[in-house]
């Protein structure tokens, strides 16, 4: 079957990124200049989706995707009162609650109002929900990594898998965020992928650490269809990331892996908050809600020390340029990257 990726101009996808980098003028540069972009919609209201959605297409972008968070199960308050507790000692906290992120309204809108795609993050829709979707027209990328999460999506009915490695900024698209997991690293993008074209015969978007054409090359080669980059966008000038996130992205610190921020496993540049807070539990999306006023202070004032820095391991690489100017970039470094490696002598016996 063909998707959307074999039609493209360019094997580069643009990653949702919730949370402010998210904007309709990212996302249409990008399907402008030949790749593909998927506007964000976790954290918003169905009624914000429509909006972003009618702005993206004022811009006559082409094929773009939308993104979705599916919802989890509310925690009990007691395994995060002790941690929220001891956060109130220092900073203004906002109401931990659960909610499903707008989940069936938005689910129902799209097939109400289609797009070209819809791709998901933190689990897999169920068949039904795939079906209906599939039914208004769109198709469906599901994030996974591992190999057992792929065979779920692929059971389900989705279409493409992006599968995100270790490397990748932001929150892991893990199905289940469980503690107890974290004894195993999780796996690298360029291991997922090999996994993953062993094992499942859906195509691949590689996600995580790729900020060059080399990088995407490294995962064409490995099997992918395309490469998703998100932590390359955040400083373009269409994005909506916040002063702060954009000065620290060229720090020559490391990312870590953390769950202080929001309750679900994210991985981000090192500051103090992170460090401070090695031991937060699982909690979603109640201690993304009760950090918020936290975060929002921070961001404010411009203290790196207390916001969440979502960033890739390659965040170094990240430069300031317009979109249409990047994907055109990283096509033309991603060709010659292929060229350089098919130059090498690879003597067949
Ligand atoms: C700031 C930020 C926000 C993100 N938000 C989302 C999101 O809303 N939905 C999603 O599926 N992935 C999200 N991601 C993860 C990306 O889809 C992708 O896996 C990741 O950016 C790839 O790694 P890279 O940042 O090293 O390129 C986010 C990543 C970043 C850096």
């Amino acid at each position: 079957m063909r998707v959307i990726i074999d039609e493209l101009r360019t094997p580069i996808v643009l990653a949702p990124m919730a949370g402010g980098p998210s904007t309709p003028e990212l996302t249409a540069a990008v399907s402008r200049a030949g790749g593909l972009g998927v506007l964000a919609a976790g954290y918003l209201t169905v009624a914000a989706t429509a909006e972003r959605l009618a702005a993206t297409r004022a811009l006559d972008p082409g094929p773009f995707g939308v993104n979705l968070f599916v919802p989890g199960a509310a925690t009990p308050a007691d395994r995060y009162a002790g941690y929220l507790a001891e956060l109130a000692r220092d900073f203004p906290l906002g109401e931990a609650r659960f909610d499903p992120d707008d989940w069936s309204a938005k689910l129902e809108r799209l097939t109400a109002d289609p797009v070209p795609l819809v791709s998901f993050t933190f689990g897999c829709p169920s068949a039904a929900e795939i079906e209906r979707l599939h039914a208004a027209g769109s198709e469906i990328w599901v994030t996974i990594t591992s190999v057992a999460e792929a065979r779920i999506a692929r059971d389900a009915g989705a279409d493409v898998l992006v599968a995100q490695g270790a490397e990748a900024g932001g929150h892991r698209g893990t199905f289940a965020d469980r503690a107890e997991d974290d004894v195993a690293d999780p796996l690298t993008t360029l291991a997922l992928v090999q996994l993953l074209t062993a094992a499942v015969d859906l195509p691949i978007v590689a996600a995580g650490g790729i900020a060059t054409g080399a990088g995407v090359a490294a995962a064409l080669a490995a099997g992918a269809a395309a490469a998703q980059l998100g932590t390359a966008f955040l400083d373009c000038p269409e994005a909506g990331t916040a002063r702060v996130h954009r000065d620290a992205l060229a720090l020559d610190i490391p990312t870590m892996l953390t769950r202080a921020f929001t309750g679900r496993r994210a991985r981000g540049l090192r500051n103090r908050f992170l460090l401070e807070h090695p031991d937060a539990p699982v909690a979603y999306p109640e201690i993304h809600y009760a950090t918020g006023p936290l975060r929002a202070a921070a961001r404010a004032s411009g203290s790196a020390d207390a916001v969440n820095l979502w960033a890739g391991q390659a965040h170094t690489l990240t430069s300031r340029e317009p979109a249409a100017d990047l994907v055109r970039r990283l096509s033309a470094e991603t060709k010659s990257a292929l060229e350089k490696a098919l130059s090498r002598r690879i003597q067949c016996y």
